[in-house]
């Protein structure tokens, strides 16, 4: 069994490659990852010496090499999680968002096709449903929901699940698609909202939280992300849409507040700096379809998995100091410099 991973030296592929190779030990993993700023081949040092794992640096968007590979490999399975992840970036340039998020999964798609790929999986998120108002706490985003995307990100990740329910119905590809909340855990890019908190807290930094930090989103420790992927390859429908969410809502606000308290640092870090663009209010799942098909639940508490995520960002210091002192310094300055 031969399974590509594209985008697995970022943040979700990284931990999915880690779940899959512990799961299945004699499963062979081929992860695909062009290392943007975005990946680090370090976070894959654990798995990089084993005989069934190999690396290839390529980008999903080059149709030659892709076609190569498959035609090398001949995978069973094939997982997309590459991708351009962060929406603050897509504001600031959307033309790589729609290169790599829609074109990328195109040149995938094409070759699975060609080599008769198993399953193909595509890792979608709950933002291509755009947001919900924060005065209706019953209302919840279903696989029924209309795509209503609200940033460049959001459009091009819908447009790539509708192409690839577009390659299910027109050649019978045999494809999945899941769409998740917002993940947290290890390794975690420290753009993101409770690595960057967590690492400006231990650096005595101000924690930059937009407008009021009044947005809510619906959080999930990535082991469990990892977990309901494994199990739509394995069980789900093909040509379906699987919602993963927590029913774990938050405030960004109070993220922000929890995490000064576990690490014993002051809530007067928090500066409020001017809101993003579009910013949606609330994001919340209803996982009810893959929990009652499928059986997924998750398994771990928000209060247990923030506790892991700090602890690993303690323990791994030098893995995200290396970050912060880079190229990343330039966008951070960008972003969060001139805000009032
Ligand atoms: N992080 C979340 O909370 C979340 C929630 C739901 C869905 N998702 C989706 O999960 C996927 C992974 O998210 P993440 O947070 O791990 O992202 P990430 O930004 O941490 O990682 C993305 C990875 O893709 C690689 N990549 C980018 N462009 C590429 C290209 N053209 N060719 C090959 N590799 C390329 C990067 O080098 C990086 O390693 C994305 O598709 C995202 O939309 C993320």
């Amino acid at each position: 069994m031969t399974l590509i991973v594209t985008g697995g030296a970022g943040f979700i592929g990284a931990n999915f490659i880690f779940y899959m190779l512990s799961i299945y030990p004699d499963m062979r993993v081929v992860c695909v990852d062009c290392l943007t700023y975005a990946g680090n081949l370090s976070t894959l040092a654990s798995v990089m010496g084993k005989a069934n794992f190999r690396f290839v640096k390529i980008s999903i968007t080059d149709q030659k090499s892709i076609g190569k590979l498959f035609e090398e490999e001949k995978p069973d399975i094939v997982v997309n999680f590459a991708a351009e992840s962060h929406v603050d970036r897509s504001i600031e340039n959307p033309s790589v968002f729609l290169e790599t998020n829609i074109i990328g999964t195109q040149v995938l798609l094409d070759a699975a096709r060609q080599w008769g790929v198993k399953r193909y999986h595509q890792v979608s998120t709950d933002e291509v449903y755009g947001d919900l108002p924060l005065d209706n706490p019953n209302l919840f985003f279903t696989e029924e929901t209309p795509l209503h995307a609200s940033s460049p990100y959001s459009a091009s990740k819908a447009s790539a699940d509708l192409l690839c329910l577009a390659y299910y119905r027109t050649f019978d590809l045999p494809l999945t698609i899941s769409r998740c909340s917002n993940n947290y855990g290890p390794y975690h890019f420290p753009e993101k909202l409770i690595p960057l908190m967590i690492a400006n807290a231990l650096n005595d930094q101000p924690l930059p939280v937009y407008g009021q930090g009044l947005n809510v989103r619906d959080w999930l420790y990535v082991e469990d992300h990892c977990a309901a992927i494994d199990l739509i390859i394995r069980k789900g429908r093909e040509g379906e849409v699987y919602n993963v969410g927590g029913h774990n809502e938050m405030r960004n606000i109070d993220i922000v507040k929890l995490i000064c308290k576990e690490l014993g640092k002051p809530e007067s870090l928090i500066t409020y700096v001017s809101d993003r663009k579009g910013h949606d209010m609330r994001y919340a799942i209803d996982p009810t379809k893959i929990h009652e098909e499928l059986g997924w639940l998750p398994k771990t508490k928000f209060s247990d998995g923030i506790r892991l995520t700090i602890k690993w960002y303690l323990d791994n210091r030098s893995w995200w100091e290396e970050i912060i002192s880079g190229e990343y310094k330039n966008y951070y300055e960008r972003m969060y410099g001139g805000r009032q």
